[in-house]
């Protein structure tokens, strides 16, 4: 069983997929991590003037367990993960990592922006979770402050709007929603009303 989950940055699409892991005992990707994990790698070499060339190199080589969650769950990692990911050559990369992955014999769930339309087009359940960009920022602000991150509301709501505005014109690919995928808007949804919801989707396609 292949499930695919995508959505925005911080619309709750991580902690539903962590939760449907477990609950279906599947391994399960963040393929954001992969394209933060090319962003950290990047950090100060996104202004050379050759760091596209950089960029394809780090992805094709990519080592994600030599890198810690900590340093790629940072707002910085974020935008420079949206900076590489427009990078045909980084996408293919880290493409076929995803599709390996999504090759096990159970299955897999994996997370991201294009799992649903590119990775995994032919996957058993498809879900698109959003959340206005205000909550969106509301969310990510007070995770990040939990951990002891000085960042600001407003900060975070302009990151995840540049982020999207991004995302939406990616000159490799600009993403969108699967026709098939079903939406859930977790705006008004606490986490496990949000991870219930979505769970009734999955087994009401099994
Ligand atoms: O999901 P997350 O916020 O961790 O993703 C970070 C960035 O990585 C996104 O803003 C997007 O630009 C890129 N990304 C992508 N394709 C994916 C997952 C993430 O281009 N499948």
């Amino acid at each position: 069983m292949i499930i695919a989950i995508d959505g925005p940055a911080a619309s709750g699409k991580g902690t539903i997929s962590k939760k449907l892991a477990q609950h279906f005992a599947l391994p399960h990707m963040d393929t954001g991590l992969l394209y933060r994990a090319v962003g950290y790698a990047m950090r100060d070499d996104l202004d050379r003037p050759d760091w596209e060339k950089l960029a394809i190199e780090k992805a094709q080589s990519l080592e994600l367990s030599h890198y810690h969650e900590d340093d790629l769950t940072t707002a910085e990692a974020g935008v420079a993960a949206s900076k590489v990911a427009r990078v045909p050559e980084v996408r293919t990369a880290l493409r076929e990592v995803q599709i390996a992955f999504a090759q096990q014999e159970d299955g897999a769930i994996l997370d991201g922006r294009d799992i649903g339309t590119r990775i995994c087009p032919d996957a058993d359940v498809k879900l698109y979770i959003t959340a206005d960009a205000e909550t969106r920022a509301e969310r990510r602000t007070k995770q990040l402050n939990a951990r002891g991150v000085d960042v600001t509301f407003d900060e975070i709501l302009a990151q995840i709007e540049k982020r999207d505005a991004d995302d939406k014109d990616n000159p490799a690919g600009a993403f969108y929603v699967a026709p098939d995928a079903h939406l859930l808007d977790t705006t008004k949804l606490s986490i496990e009303a949000a991870f219930q919801a979505a769970l009734e989707l999955v087994n009401d396609v099994l």
